[in-house]
């Protein structure tokens, strides 16, 4: 079998890098680590991918002293020493521009702690529990220019429950990470899903994927989010087009009599 090549970007602890060492390890995953790349030297996770044997490299941003395009090249370039076939940033704290991820088109994924695209950007977990969510998790996701904007691989649902702290929901969250990241490289190195122009295709349909659950059972529910069909969307578009389109046309005709009347009463 042929396995494809992951490089993988972090920038601390690295706890999702080890779920993917740890899936590596087992015989039959379609995925093997090429390089672990750090923007932090002294980033924990340099030590799990050198304790597993992977080669562990430090790009330090600091370095180039706020040159984002030099960081970005001599990033570039080493990715670019090891054949890879896939960047899965794990917990990597730097925002790659459009020119780098142009250069990675549609081979650059991210895992994020949050049901995208609710609470994008840090500290989820406090700002679901600001908004009083009852669902939380965390999303696999494409990544674009746009912060945790891009299409969504799959996500996993943690329920927030009654005395839930940040670290609480943090810990569920993780454990759901470990889970989620894994099987969205899985799925993109056997083909069950391609990313094609920043979207992500399944079994060749532009698929979308649905908002996921917010009605939660008692148990916290494990699952990747149920993939809405690309024709349904389509469909449920045009009909949203046509009834806003006749929504216009209907107010405009109640305008046009509305000043025929005020005429005739004149
Ligand atoms: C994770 O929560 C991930 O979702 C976020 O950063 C954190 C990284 O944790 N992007 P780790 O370094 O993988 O332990």
């Amino acid at each position: 079998m042929t396995k494809i090549r992951l490089a993988v970007l972090i920038s601390g602890r690295g706890s999702n890098l080890q779920a993917l060492i740890d899936a590596c390890a087992k015989p039959g995953f379609p995925a093997e680590i090429a390089v672990v790349i750090s923007n932090q030297p002294d980033a924990l996770g340099l030590e799990r991918a050198a304790t597993a044997g992977i080669p562990a490299m430090i790009v330090d941003n600091a370095y180039f002293k706020g040159d984002k395009a030099g960081f970005e090249q001599s990033l570039t370039d080493t990715i670019n020493q090891y054949n890879v076939d896939l960047i899965c940033l794990a917990g990597f704290m730097r925002i790659l521009s459009a020119d780098f991820l142009a250069r990675f088109k549609d081979k650059v994924i991210n895992i994020h702690p949050s049901l995208l695209p609710a609470h994008k950007g840090l500290d989820t977990h406090a700002s679901v529990l600001k908004a009083g969510d009852t669902a939380h998790g965390c999303s696999v996701h494409v990544v674009t220019p746009g912060m945790d904007e891009g299409d969504i691989i799959l996500s996993r649902t943690v329920t927030v429950k009654k005395g839930d702290d940040e670290a609480a929901l943090a810990a569920r969250v993780l454990v759901e990470e470990h889970i989620a990241y894994p099987e969205a490289v899985r799925q993109i190195a056997l083909k069950e899903i391609t990313i094609r122009g920043g979207h992500v295709v399944r079994q060749g349909k532009t698929a979308k994927i649905s908002q996921p659950e917010t009605k939660m059972s008692h148990h916290d529910t494990h699952h990747a989010a149920p993939v809405a069909d690309a024709e349904a969307i389509a469909r449920s578009h045009q009909m949203w087009n046509a009834f806003t389109k006749g929504s216009t046309y209907a107010g405009g005709g109640v305008v046009l009599v509305l000043i025929l009347l005020a005429v005739l009463v004149a």
